[in-house]
């Protein structure tokens, strides 16, 4: 199979190539693609040198599968032009999540809605789909009535750009800034761009796409989304008002038989998620698990993943070994 990884270069591609190192996909091309200014130079990928070539070029070869991680207008105008000669894209940016006719997937949950005829799968924002993951099950079970997310996220969510201003603030320099503020040593209520309610974008992500994936608009969500000087993963305290009573040994044992979801709570050992150890890996991690003493059916927990791992590059290509286990692709 012809596989493309369009934004080979970047944050969540340079994860891309290492997830597809690890699984199993049957690639028999790999075809890294990235902006103009890198056509030419090499990615590494199974200890061999590829070169990166345009996307005029990767489209001329019509891969089986192209997974896109190189912003929206990318996304938006290259898309199509890959899905026109056959192949499947599965789209990491915003641009197609909220689409009616596309298809919003995180396979755990409802990998069940793809067919043949979906030929462009947005994966979700990355901070989304930490939630779902365990939103989804709790919903299943008690009925959620309300969520209220307040998010700390890592650097590593806005790209290669925002490492750099980090990691050059953290020496003491005055890097060019990639946010409108020093992140070292501090905290921007800022994530994404603000729209005209005053909300940012990813919080709008946050409150619209559980629901799409979710397949249940029943429920609401509100959110305030947090960048801190963090690389390993987002983090993010959730309070959950649900419609039924629930047992919190429950909710724990639910929690810790969700496959890709690891329950870490047990607040006598200081046992509790943390990016820092969440870094690298796949599963979202889930803690912190106790009742919300302010009102009945309500509960609050905290969950951690690896942003450029489950976030975006394991998604993806779960899509993608979905599709093929199923012969969608
Ligand atoms: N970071 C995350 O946690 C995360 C999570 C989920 C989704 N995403 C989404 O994934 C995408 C990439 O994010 P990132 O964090 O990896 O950003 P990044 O580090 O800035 O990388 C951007 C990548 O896109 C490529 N690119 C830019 N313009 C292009 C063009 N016109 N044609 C082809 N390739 C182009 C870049 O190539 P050059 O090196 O040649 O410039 C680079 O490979 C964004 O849409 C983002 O919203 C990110």
């Amino acid at each position: 199979m012809k596989v493309a990884v369009v934004g080979a270069t970047g944050m969540v591609g340079q994860v891309m190539l290492k997830v597809l190192e690890e699984r199993d996909l049957p690639i028999t091309e790999l075809i890294p693609v990235a902006s103009e200014r890198s056509v030419g130079n090499k990615v590494k990928f199974k200890d061999k040198e590829f070169t990166i070539v345009s996307m005029n070029d990767a489209i001329a070869v019509k891969p089986e599968i192209a997974i896109f991680s190189a912003g929206g207008g990318t996304s938006l105008e290259f898309a199509p032009k890959f899905a026109e000669v056959g192949t499947v894209v599965i789209d990491n940016s915003s641009a197609w999540r909220m689409d009616p006719t596309k298809k919003l997937v995180v396979p755990e949950i409802n990998a069940n809605v793809l067919t043949k005829e979906d030929k462009i799968i947005a994966n979700p924002n990355c901070s989304t789909i930490q939630l779902v993951m365990v939103l989804h099950p709790l919903n299943q079970k008690y009925d959620i009535k309300r969520v209220i997310i307040s998010t700390y996220q890592s650097v590593t969510g806005t790209g290669k750009a925002a490492v750099d201003q980090l990691n050059a603030e953290i020496k003491g320099e005055s890097p060019e800034k990639v946010y409108p503020y020093q992140i070292f040593k501090n905290a921007l209520p800022h994530c994404d761009v603000f729209a005209d309610d005053d909300y940012t974008k990813e919080e709008i992500k946050l409150m619209k796409e559980p629901k799409k994936i979710m397949g249940d608009d029943t429920f609401n969500l509100t959110a305030t989304a947090v960048r801190v000087p963090v690389q390993g993963g987002h983090s993010e305290s959730v309070n959950i008002e649900f419609e039924n009573e629930f047992d919190l040994e429950e909710v724990r044992k639910i929690l810790s038989e969700t496959p890709g979801v690891v329950l870490q709570d047990n607040v006598k050992n200081n046992e509790y998620p943390m990016p820092l150890y969440s870094e690298g890996k796949d599963e979202v991690f889930v803690g912190r698990i106790r009742r919300d003493l302010s009102q009945p059916k309500t509960l609050n927990l905290w969950i951690v993943a690896d942003n450029l791992r489950k976030g975006a590059a394991t998604n993806a290509v779960q899509i993608a070994e979905y599709l093929v286990a199923n012969n969608l692709v």
